[in-house]
């Protein structure tokens, strides 16, 4: 039977005609997981249809005299048709859960990129300064975390081979992570409604080998990376005279190695130093002030710089170690 054939998970891995094909170790599991809601609930569909057939054509009236039977309840039945639905329900939750954390994961060594949404198209910028817009190139086997953002309205990023999807979010930064194993070309949608041309926010990623994308980053490449880019904002637009990068307290605190440490302020909280915290800084100062130093004395940046520019500076705090 085909479609039996199609609803098995090595039909699925390799692409089938029944989902995408499956370019990360997550996607399998994922499809492995779907396989089983799907007939988990296939067969509850049998069982509960056809005992409801099976009933009908049993207990129909054969008779004008034909009558009901008194029937009160059956505690035990209907114990198991709680509890059964219930277990079904708790592992379809703890499978996914597990999941969804091996999916959220991020480890250290992931090639970070930042994406951005638009009306209507997605831009991808590398460490190296590379932009890429609508065509997304990785490395096989190697993870890849997505930092993301959007200019204008809220967008959504989906890799269906991949199975990630992330919303894009005006305003603040979201992640998504994965590594393909898959060589090839893979399709990208918008899946958030954004407007008129929402259905034509596509872009194409391609999972390339190692030296195949160490070629095309040097491809055509001129000028600077995105944390020389952040230096040179880091000068032109002040942020030097009240912040040092070599671990000297100046108005501000310095910017030298607090990339991932934990910050206190002066309200008691703390917070680990990461891209929203830092974006936050820039254009709402005082929303977290730093223990030691004083609240309204920076000013805020919104307005004054755009996306592009706070994403270089943050890339330029990185490489502060
Ligand atoms: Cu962007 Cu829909």
């Amino acid at each position: 039977m085909k479609w039996m054939f199609l609803l098995s998970n090595n039909a699925m891995a390799d692409g089938g005609t029944f989902m995408p094909p499956a370019a990360t170790e997550i996607a399998g599991q994922v499809n492995n997981l779907y396989s089983f809601i799907l007939w988990a609930s296939f067969i509850s569909c049998v069982i509960l249809i056809g005992g409801m057939v099976y009933f009908v054509w049993k207990y129909k009236r054969r008779t004008n005299n034909d009558k009901t039977p008194y029937i009160s309840h059956n505690t035990f039945l209907e114990f198991l048709w709680s509890f059964i639905p219930l277990v079904f329900f708790l592992v379809f939750f703890a499978w996914g859960w597990a999941i969804y954390h091996d999916m959220r994961k991020s480890p250290d060594n992931a090639l970070e990129v930042h994406v951005f949404g638009r009306q209507w198209s997605w831009e991808f910028v590398y460490k190296s300064g590379k932009t890429s817009g609508n065509e997304f190139v990785v490395p096989v086997n190697k993870p890849v975390k997505l930092i993301m953002t959007s200019k204008d309205v809220i967008h959504s990023f989906y890799i269906p081979s991949m199975r990630i999807k992330q919303d894009v979010v005006p305003g603040r930064y979201t992640s998504l992570s994965f590594t393909s194993e898959k060589l090839g070309d893979f399709q990208i949608f918008c899946t958030e409604y954004c407007g008129t041309t929402h259905s034509g926010m596509l872009a194409k990623m391609k999972v390339v080998t190692q030296p195949e994308y160490e070629k095309w980053i040097q491809e055509n490449e001129e000028g600077l990376t995105l944390s020389q880019k952040g230096e040179k904002y880091f000068k032109d637009k002040g942020c030097v005279a009240c912040h040092s990068v070599d671990g000297s307290p100046k108005v501000g605190p310095t910017w030298k190695g607090i990339w991932a440490q934990v910050h206190a302020f002066v309200d008691g909280s703390s917070a680990t130093v990461d891209e929203n915290y830092v974006r936050e800084s820039i254009l709402n100062p005082n929303a977290k002030v730093v223990k030691g130093f004083n609240a309204g004395v920076m000013p805020t940046y919104q307005g004054q710089l755009n996306e592009d520019q706070v994403n270089a500076l943050i890339e330029y705090i990185k490489s502060l170690k």
